[in-house]
């Protein structure tokens, strides 16, 4: 655990300081997500106060800080797989995952296994570059692409009624659980949130909220066209989890859980 760990409160639905602790046993328990082997999927992403889901320098590093370091620590250890498009895959320069170091005890004793969505196939160099080969969730034209960069074996196909690339990304859950993936950590991007979102695949969305703005420019962390991008249907239900503040920063980390029943009932 780094020394500059900042504590947290929790402040709803009830109140408790939760002081650096390395075991983190307490965020854990407030993280939990029901017993081994339930299927699970959790949405992580970091946004200014003004909405930006990225900085000046197109990362999402440059927003986040050290209360929201410790939460995304903590939800890396309680994960199977991390789910990420391969535009924030290619952005944030994704590479081979490593379990966080001091938390083994909350992890399944599995590698942390990272899953890349994409239409066209075409994965960046660096989640390429190691012995562990990421899972590739794709269409039917991404499939050849993906199998001749990471293998066949570690392709998963799931074409969605579209064509055209489009992933059935309930198809890929279930595909991800077969596989003894069950709870999966989504980092984003926001135009797979959007797309998870209108899928009405997303259990739970935690959002941190950091203190500062960026100013006019970057997106929100939800992106794309259909339902939800064109705000045709009315707004999709949540309901806070929990949330904690860092009391130093003022920094909110929220979390919510997703109607999936209402969010999948926006779809056209
Ligand atoms: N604030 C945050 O928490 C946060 C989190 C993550 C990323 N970001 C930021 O977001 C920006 C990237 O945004 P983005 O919207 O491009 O990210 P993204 O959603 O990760 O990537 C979009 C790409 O992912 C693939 N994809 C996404 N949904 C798909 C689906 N349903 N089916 C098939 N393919 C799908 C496609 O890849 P192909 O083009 O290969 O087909 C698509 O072009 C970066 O600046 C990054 O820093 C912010």
């Amino acid at each position: 655990m780094s020394p500059d760990t900042p504590p947290l409160e929790l402040v709803a639905p009830s109140t408790e300081l939760l002081p650096p602790d390395p075991a983190e046993t307490r965020l854990a328990a407030l993280y939990d997500a029901g017993p081994p082997g339930t299927r699970h999927l959790r949405v992580n992403m970091v946004s200014a106060v003004d909405g930006a889901a990225w900085g000046p320098d197109h990362r999402s590093g440059s927003i986040n800080d050290a209360a929201d370091l410790r939460v995304f620590r903590v939800l890396r250890a309680l994960a199977d797989v991390v789910l990420v498009g391969a535009g924030t895959a290619r952005v944030e320069r994704y590479t081979t995952l490593k379990r966080p170091r001091g938390l083994e005890h909350l992890c399944s004793g599995a590698p942390l296994e990272l899953a890349v969505v994409t239409r066209h196939g075409h994965l960046p160099e660096r989640v390429l570059g190691d012995r562990h080969r990421p899972w590739v969730v794709t269409g039917r034209a991404g499939a050849p692409p993906a199998a001749a960069a990471v293998g066949a074996d570690r392709v998963i196909e799931v074409p969605g009624p579209e064509g055209d690339g489009h992933v059935d990304l309930a198809a890929a859950l279930d595909a991800l659980a077969e596989r003894g993936m069950t709870r999966v950590l989504s980092e984003g991007g926001p135009r797979l949130l959007g797309t998870m979102l209108a899928a009405g695949v997303v259990d739970e969305l935690c959002v941190t909220t950091t203190p500062e703005l960026v100013g006019p420019g970057p997106g929100r962390i939800i992106a794309g066209h259909g339902p939800l991008g064109a705000s045709s249907g009315p707004p999709v239900p949540a309901r806070l989890g929990h949330l904690l503040v860092a009391p130093g920063s003022g920094t909110l980390i929220a979390r919510w859980e997703i109607d999936r029943a209402a969010s999948a009932a926006l779809l056209p």
